[in-house]
């Protein structure tokens, strides 16, 4: 069993918010790797180096929101059917997809979970602020990466 300082209403809320995070880093991550793949068009480089930037990112971000859970004692749960039901809408298709969609498609992407994370940031300020502390890095980079594509439309 694992030893939480948290009370069982704090540990519920918490474990939602940071399995929210998961679902939505772990698509986030898949649909940048889609797009890393089938980019098209003059910006193709710095789009493609940009989006295994964020790829990195979001696999740190996801380990550590998923230790978390599991640190806490709630199970993570990445699994692929998770991560289609609950971790947001598909951006990219498996066709070419030129620069300027992926741009547009990142910036959207990106805004979902942050939006997800801002929620979780404010449902755990009460319930667990070293998880909160998380989700909050989470954002910061995620958020820095969306201004970047946003600069580019
Ligand atoms: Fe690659």
């Amino acid at each position: 069993m694992t030893n939480t300082s948290l009370s069982p209403q704090d540990q519920k809320v918490t474990g939602q918010a940071l399995q929210s995070a998961l679902t939505g880093l772990i698509n986030l991550g898949l649909q940048a790797k889609q797009a890393h793949w089938n980019l098209t068009g003059p910006n193709f480089r710095p789009v493609h180096l940009h989006l295994d930037e964020v790829v990195e990112t979001v696999r740190e971000h996801a380990d550590t929101v998923a230790e978390r859970a599991v640190a806490i004692g709630v199970p993570a749960d990445g699994r692929p059917k998770t991560v289609a039901k609950e971790g947001g809408a598909e951006q990219f298709g498996a066709q070419p997809i030129p620069d300027r969609e992926v741009v547009a498609g990142m910036t959207q992407l990106l805004g979902v979970v942050i939006g997800k994370l801002r929620d979780g940031i404010k449902e755990t300020g009460d319930a667990d602020p070293v998880s909160q502390d998380l989700l909050i890095q989470a954002a910061g980079d995620l958020e820095k990466h969306r201004w970047m594509f946003a600069a580019q439309q």
